[in-house]
């Protein structure tokens, strides 16, 4: 059967939507983009839209590429090599597409770098590559995808994708089909040498200031940002931040000539997946009333793993982040003596910096009674932190959404935060809020100060268990689900298709 396309549809019906990415999660992440392009295309689904999300097939995508069928060919053209579309069905759920080029994606490693940590040499190559081929498919020009299946809307995410909107210009210049952008992460922006643009013969626009040009070098984000017909990021408060010089990354300037434009919806979080009473890899299963069992079975067993005493007069800080200074790793390292000092205790899942991973490793070497320290990407470990630490840190210096601290109020374990982006979003300060509305404690400024204030302050709360608990449980109530920011999309969706 046919779907129908846009022009013909009604307000209300389900849309088609193309949701190109370059991580989902459970198969590929490597931090909040795979989350998100797995959780809100399936809230997506849920409300009853075909939603088919594109992602290469990497080189450890084996497994995932076996289940898929209806290939669809992909003749070489243009330069650009010849490939293969899978679709891996999920009844219910949303439809996966994988773009299948050995001579681009099969590198071991993950999705932007090698085993050892180097970026892909093709990476410029790879991603203008996907991002073609989302155009393609979006403009309806791959007849044998066309033939059965039409896009609404081409929903792209972050840099590997950005270049779709400008794709689609050139693509099909009477193409109908609105483009989104959402920014993830305003810092990475897909820049590359000029040469690229000509090594890959781009269209000549590009490399124009007005183009994709961004101080001498070509930027696969301003690209989207530039022709997209409407830019989201992941939370209203970060919506507003990046238009500031202080946030903005250069690109600022062109964020304010474009708000218009320009809205923040907040992410949710996959509540199946992290959910305290279902949770299957944390020691004890527990829901609000469960609280003060659940907490401590946990922390019993978050200890055990992490190899440190029990006992303390302070509270056990959980921490589960890319080592980056983008996160105030930092300041928490260097607010280490002041958390010896209140007998706290430090548990910390992360990897990236190295130079954030060693001095982490030295003082978990020096202080082992109070500071652990796991590198890696671990699940398990992440959900038992979670459940396990008292409190949270994510001192961010900028953070676009952050799911951590929604996970975190989930599993009663208060979040201390800096109140910038998604975290002013979602995490409400015990003194502005109040100890009656209050999930968590927010710093005005990402210092090493403000730091230690906010853990004073959640130290001299958790001496009264009463307030501590009711702090903890509100948390727990709180609705992060995907379903509110789900509408807010299809509202946008429904926005710009009835524009054109
Ligand atoms: P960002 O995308 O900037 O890294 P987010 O808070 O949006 O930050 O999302 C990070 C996601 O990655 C969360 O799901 C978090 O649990 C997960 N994560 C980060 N580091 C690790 C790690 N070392 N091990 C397991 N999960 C991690
Ligand atoms: C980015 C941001 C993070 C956000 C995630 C998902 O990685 O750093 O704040 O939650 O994308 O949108």
């Amino acid at each position: 059967m046919v779907a129908a396309r846009s022009l013909s549809r009604f307000q209300g019906d389900p849309l088609n939507i193309l949701f190109a990415t370059s991580e989902c999660a459970p198969w590929v992440k490597t931090g909040g983009l795979g989350d998100v392009s797995a959780a809100l295309p399936q809230a997506l689904a849920g409300l009853g839209h075909d939603v088919r999300v594109l992602m290469p097939a990497y080189g450890a995508l084996a497994d995932l590429k076996a289940q898929a069928r209806d290939w669809t060919p992909w003749p070489a053209d243009a330069g650009w090599p010849a490939a293969r579309l899978g679709r891996v069905t999920r009844p219910g759920q949303f439809d996966l597409w994988l773009l299948d080029c050995p001579a681009l994606f099969a590198d071991a490693g993950g999705p932007y770098q090698d085993t050892a940590g180097r970026d892909h040499a093709h990476n410029a190559r790879r991603f203008a590559f996907l991002a073609r081929v989302a155009a393609h498919i979006a403009a309806g020009a791959v007849p044998a995808i066309a033939k059965v299946w039409r896009a609404d809307v081409l929903h792209c995410n972050d840099w590997p994708t950005a270049l779709a909107p400008a794709w689609l210009r050139v693509t099909d210049a009477a193409s109908r089909v609105p483009s989104v952008v959402t920014i993830h992460n305003l810092a990475y922006q897909g820049l590359f040498p000029m040469g690229v643009a000509d090594a890959l013969a781009l269209p000549p626009s590009w490399a124009t200031v007005e183009g994709a040009e961004f101080w001498g070098q070509l930027s696969y984000l301003k690209a989207g940002l530039v022709h997209a017909d409407a830019i989201t990021t992941v939370s209203p408060t970060y919506a507003r931040e990046i238009r500031t010089e202080a946030f903005g990354c250069g690109l600022d300037g062109l964020l304010r000539a474009r708000e218009a434009h320009l809205s923040g919806i907040l992410n949710g979080i996959d509540a199946a997946q992290w959910d305290p009473s279902t949770d299957t890899l944390i020691a004890a299963r527990y829901d609000a009333d469960g609280w003060r069992a659940g907490k401590l079975a946990n922390r019993r067993a978050l200890r055990q793993a992490m190899g440190l005493p029990g006992q303390r007069r302070g509270l056990l800080f959980g921490v589960v982040s890319r080592l980056a200074s983008q996160k105030g790793i930092d300041l928490i390292v260097d607010s280490l003596p002041w958390l010896i000092a209140n007998d706290c205790q430090l548990a910390v899942l992360g990897s990236g910096d190295a130079v954030l991973q060693q001095r982490l490793q030295a003082a978990a070497a020096a202080h082992p009674a109070h500071v652990a320290v796991r590198i890696g990407f671990d699940e398990t470990l992440a959900h038992l932190i979670e459940a396990g630490a008292d409190a949270f840190l994510m001192p961010s210096r900028y953070e676009p959404c952050g799911l951590n601290q929604m996970y975190s109020q989930r599993y009663g374990t208060p979040p201390v935060v800096h109140g910038t982006g998604g975290l002013a979003d979602s995490v409400d300060d015990f003194v502005a809020a109040g100890p009656d509305a209050a999930t968590g404690f927010v710093m005005p400024e990402a210092t090493v100060p403000a730091l230690q204030a906010a853990m004073a302050q959640a130290l001299l709360v958790a001496k009264q268990p009463a307030v501590w608990e009711a702090l903890c449980r509100r948390g727990m109530a709180r609705d992060f689900g995907w379903d509110a920011s789900a509408r807010a999309y299809v509202a946008l969706y429904e926005g710009l298709i009835a524009k054109r």
